[in-house]
């Protein structure tokens, strides 16, 4: 396994391998590996000839108040676990690398940025969307693989790549849960063992909301209304948003019908997690 830190020479890598015909799998990360990753780079494996990571913790996508400067980073121990799920080539640039002086390009994905965690996490996704073009156009995979945990960001970026014609496909794994439920996180790694406990309602409460929704229940209000008031029965946990909203617009559905996104942020502490499942109200 090669641990790349140039853009030139990870481009020239790339392009030798298109040349011999090679396949190229590629899972972009901000490290601190975990079994949703994982599940990312399995898959990769599969469908490829090579896999290529991408390890950056990308600061265009933090707010000033944000974890930036705190989030998790251990690439000795992340190169040895994408070592072990076979993983050819890691790609890991430095800030200076990714962003020169001068840099003032920017893509935005308009209508789908400014929604949910867009709302309260302005700029976010214009750094999502940014970051995942410049690495497309180094890395020149042909599928890139995405997890369903980080629902609106899968959706911006299957819009980004049709709207901008990116030569490759994009394919969105399941959210990986721990065995409480809990969807993987490298921020879960910030919770003390208490407030860990608490988190497992987030899950609770999206099993609440299909229960409701398969029992027959149609009103978005009313289902957000009831698992609002579950959520917050936990002392250190403070809701952000619910929303039930459309598969591809993100807009809200007052009244359920079909396959609708039930997605929820919420600050529990300090920590915002985030989590989301699809319900097919006709199931
Ligand atoms: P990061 O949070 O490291 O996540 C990398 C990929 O792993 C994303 O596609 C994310 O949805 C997926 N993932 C995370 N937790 C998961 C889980 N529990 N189950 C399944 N998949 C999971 O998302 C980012 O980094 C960044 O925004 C990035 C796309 C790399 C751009 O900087």
């Amino acid at each position: 396994m090669r641990i790349i830190k140039s853009i030139k020479q990870m481009q020239e890598v790339s392009q030798d391998l298109k040349r011999k015909g090679k396949t190229i799998g590629f899972v972009p990360t901000m490290g601190a590996l975990h079994q949703g990753h994982f599940s990312l780079m399995r898959r990769a494996r599969k469908e490829n000839d090579i896999v290529i990571v991408s390890i950056f913790v990308n600061p265009l996508q933090f707010g000033p108040k944000e974890d930036f400067q705190k989030y998790p980073r251990d690439l000795k121990s992340d190169a040895g676990l994408c070592k072990k799920k076979g993983v050819d080539i890691i790609f890991y640039p430095a800030v200076k690398e990714m962003y020169v002086r001068g840099f003032r390009t920017y893509v935005r994905v308009e209508g789908l940025s400014d929604v949910l965690c867009g709302k309260f996490r302005p700029g976010h996704f214009r750094g999502v969307a940014t970051v995942v073009t410049k690495l497309f156009n180094i890395v020149l995979a042909d599928v890139a693989y995405f997890g369903q945990k980080d629902a609106q960001q899968a959706i911006i970026l299957k819009r980004m790549v049709e709207d901008l014609s990116f030569p490759l496909k994009i394919r969105v794994l399941p959210t990986v849960r721990d065995k409480d439920g809990l969807a993987m996180s490298s921020r879960n790694a910030y919770l003390s063992q208490a407030k860990r406990k608490e988190a497992a309602v987030l899950y609770q409460a999206l099993n609440v909301a299909q229960k409701l929704i398969r029992g027959g229940k149609k009103s978005s209000a009313d289902i957000i209304r009831k698992i609002k008031r579950l959520i917050e029965k936990r002392k250190t946990v403070k809701v952000q948003y619910i929303a039930i909203v459309n598969l591809d617009s993100l807009k809200p559905e007052d009244i359920i019908k079909g396959k609708v996104l039930i997605a929820l942020a919420v600050l529990v502490g300090k920590t915002r997690l985030i989590d989301n499942i699809v319900i097919n109200s006709h199931d």
